[in-house]
Parts: structure tokens; C-alpha cells; sequence
């Protein structure tokens, strides 16, 4: 049976979330604007309110540092609900905003927000966000790729946006759980421990954002202090589609210079890549930087490479076996983890649940290799989960539960998309 979402209810989700023209997350558990959150809500706006996608994205630029970064969390407005606030971030920024990033969806939803666009002002807007989502691509570039290897780095788990997924448990080990800010989880009040990440995490978490605060903030500092530099496959494929979204605005915005220069990353970056492929596993697999190892894991994130069309046809369709075995493993796919390795917790964040965003990026991917009936089965599934579940956070991939924090906007937002 195809069931079908309720469109009304999944717009009044993003309604609700409006705090004034940046959405929150959900209430409660994330009362501020994330970064990739955001991207992709600003794509479900583009579904109905043209005006509100636009702004959705010009808001999150308001948190965009003078280096290019753009921060994975953006504090518009006060609230005790969350830890750490602006106060354990101590970035000095107007307005406050965490010191990280996350996946660089944003020149990704920009094109899409333009695409769609019909209003008068939608090239001066695109613009505008567009030498944003630049300087943005040149800091991940220098910032996190200083020795210009073609793959960036993350330099804490929450930049993934995948917080606890075991692709990091390795070399996340080597961080001392010794923060000198006290812990004060918010989070475990809002939704069960079960779900969340554990309390060693968090004081991993903390530890390195005490590095980074005493370090200034300063990006060569960083690079030289960080003790957890992974080369993830969230961010290098989402960056590298990002750039190929990047390059087609740059055909509309963009100078010579930059059109050469965004091709250059992408043709660097696509043979770095290139190299994290697993035959044996049948996805991409993350590199720990500091140990120089493959980190032998498979997660969801090994699939992004089919959004930015990295793979070859056979890799592709290597991919698609592969995630129809997981989901023959499991009732619903696609799982962040393999439900094959050891580490699987099906209600465990990033270890097991699905996620619609993941799910849609899948598709899309798998769609542009015409693999249709992989893409459309992972399209159906989501469309299932959200249907009978509601907006949850993330689903139990063995039961289709909805899980952790409810009426999420970006599982709105996919509902949107996916509806279309
Ligand atoms: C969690 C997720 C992250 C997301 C954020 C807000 O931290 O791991 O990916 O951006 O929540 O939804």
C-alpha cells in the first residue's frame, strides 16, 4: 500500500518551528537555527513560501564568520533548554554562534531554493547567497584542508552532523573525557537516555570545545591542537556535490576566477574521494587522519559519494546491492549503521536509526545512476515511516518507531520534498 503524507500537517510543522525567519530544529531539544537543518528546511519552505525558504538561508548566513565558516549552530534568541549554549562556545560572535560547522548543504539549497524561484528579487538573492556558500567551500578548503590533500576534515563529531555514530568511536577514544566546563545535559530532560548519545560522549564533546575556546578559535590553531581529525564522507560528498551546485550558480554569479577555481576542488577533491572506495564492503569508508588508517565501518555515510556522482556505474550498482541487503536485514532503510556490524543499536542516534535527510540524499543519488527501483523503494519507505509515524526525529529501523524529539522540521521538510 502506498500511504500517503499529509502536506498540510507537514507544513504546519515548519509554522510551528518559525521563530522569525529561521526555523528551529524542533522545540525544546534544539531551540536554534542549525546549519544543514536548515538547508534542507529551506528546501520544504521552497514547496510552498518562496519569501520564507530565502530567508531561511539569509538567516543562517547572519552566523557566517569573517574566515567563511559557517557555524553549525546559529543562537539567534536566548534559551536554557540546550547544552552547551554561547557561553561554553565563548566564539564572540554577533550573533552567538558554536565554533564548528557541519555538512555544507547550503549552495545545494540555494540552487534548489532558485530553481524554483519565481519572484522579482530571487537572482539578487541567490546572489547574495551565493559568495556566501564561496567563501564557505574556500574555508573548508583552507581551514580544514591545509596541507591541500583534496579531502577536509573534521575536527569534532558533532561536525558530521552523524553526533555518535561508530564510524568515530575509534579515534574519538583518543579524546580525553576531561572537560574543565561542567556538564550540564539538557538533553536526556527532553527525550530518554536510550536514544542519545552516552555521558563519556559528552565529556569528549566538551573536552574538545575547551580546546578550541582556549586555542581563540583561531583555524591554524585548531588544526595544530585538534587530537580527532577525520576525514568524513558525510562532509567530503555533500561538499562535493555542494560544489557542483556551487559551480552551476557560478555560471549565473560567478567570475572566470571562480569558476576555475570551483572546478579545480571538484576535480581534486573526486580523486581523494576516489581512493576511500571499498570493494570488499561496498561503500566509502572515513579516514582517521590522525592515524593515517581506513576506519573500517559501515555507515549510511558511505553512500553520500551516489549525491555527488562520484562512483562509477559498477561502484553505483555495488551501492544499491548493498543497501538492498541491509534493508533485507532490517524492516526499513536505510539504517545509519549496517545492521551487519556488531555496533548496530537500532534506536541509538546515529548508530542504527534511519534519517529522512540521509534517505533523501540516498535517493536522489541513486536516482541520477537511473537506478530507479533502488530509489523509489527508499522513497516509499520514508514516505511510510513519516506517514504513520509523524515528523520523528529518526525511525527504529527494525520496528519503524518514530523516535527522539517530534515534530522535527527537516523530517517535514523531507515529507515536503518527497511529496512533490
Ligand atoms: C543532532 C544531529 C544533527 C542535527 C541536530 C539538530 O545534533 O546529530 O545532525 O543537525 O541534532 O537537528
Amino acid at each position: 500500500m502506498t500511504r500517503r503524507i499529509d502536506t498540510a500537517a507537514a507544513r504546519d510543522v515548519l509554522i510551528a518551528n518559525d521563530r522569525g525567519g529561521y526555523t528551529v530544529p524542533t522545540s525544546r531539544l534544539y531551540p536554534f537555527q542549525w546549519n544543514w537543518d536548515s538547508a534542507f528546511v529551506a528546501m520544504g519552505w521552497a514547496t510552498f513560501d518562496e519569501e520564507r525558504a530565502w530567508r531561511e538561508l539569509e538567516r543562517l548566513v547572519e552566523g557566517q564568520w569573517a574566515d567563511g565558516m559557517v557555524p553549525h549552530i546559529v543562537f539567534h534568541a536566548p534559551s536554557d533548554d540546550y547544552f552547551p549554549g554561547p557561553d561554553v562556545w565563548g566564539t564572540h560572535h554577533s550573533p552567538p554562534t558554536s565554533g564548528i560547522s557541519q555538512p555544507p548543504v547550503l549552495a545545494s539549497a540555494v540552487k534548489f531554493v532558485f530553481d524554483h524561484a519565481k519572484g522579482a528579487d530571487a537572482a539578487k538573492r541567490a546572489e547574495g547567497l551565493y559568495h556566501a556558500a564561496l567563501a564557505s567551500h574556500r574555508w573548508w578548503a583552507i581551514a580544514r584542508d591545509p596541507e591541500g590533500t583534496g579531502l577536509v576534515a573534521i575536527l569534532h563529531p558533532w561536525e558530521s552532523g552523524m553526533d555518535n555514530s561508530p564510524a568515530w568511536d575509534e579515534a574519538f577514544a583518543r579524546v580525553p573525557a576531561e572537560p574543565r566546563t561542567e556538564i550540564r545535559r539538557r538533553d536526556t530532560a527532553h527525550v530518554g537516555a536510550a536514544m542519545r548519545p552516552h555521558d563519556d560522549d559528552y565529556r569528549r564533546y566538551i573536552h574538545l570545545v575547551d580546546i578550541f575556546r582556549e586555542a581563540g578559535w583561531d583555524a591554524s590553531a585548531l588544526w595544530e591542537k585538534a587530537p580527532f581529525k577525520v576525514a568524513d564522507l558525510a562532509i567530503n560528498a555533500i561538499l562535493q556535490r555542494a560544489e557542483q551546485d556551487l559551480a552551476h550558480l557560478a555560471e549565473r554569479f560567478g567570475s572566470e576566477a571562480e569558476k576555475a577555481e570551483i572546478s579545480a576542488r571538484i576535480e581534486k577533491r573526486a580523486r581523494a574521494l576516489s581512493a576511500l572506495w571499498s570493494e570488499e564492503r561496498g561503500l566509502y569508508q572515513p579516514l582517521d587522519l590522525i592515524s593515517g588508517a581506513r576506519i573500517d565501518v559501515s555507515t549510511s555515510a558511505g553512500f553520500l559519494p551516489l549525491f555527488a556522482g562520484l562512483p562509477s556505474a559498477d561502484q553505483a550498482r555495488r551501492m544499491a546491492a548493498e543497501i538492498v541487503r541491509w534493508r533485507g536485514k532490517v524492516a526499513h532503510g536505510v539504517p545509519s549503521t549496517s545492521p551487519f556490524d556488531p555496533r548496530f543499536e537500532p534506536k541509538r542516534y546515529w548508530r542504527g536509526p534511519v534519517w529522512g535527510v540521509v534517505n533523501y540524499m540516498i535517493a536522489e543519488g541513486l536516482a541520477a545512476y537511473e537506478l530507479t527501483e533502488e530509489a523509489d523503494a527508499i522513497r516509499a519507505d520514508t514516505r511510510g515511516l513519516i506517514s504513520s509515524q509523524g515528523f520523528a526525529e529518526y525511525f527504529d529501523p527494525t520496528t519503524g518507531e518514530g523516535l527522539g524529539g517530534g515534530s522535527f522540521s527537516w523530517t517535514a521538510a523531507i515529507a515536503l520534498l518527497l511529496s512533490r
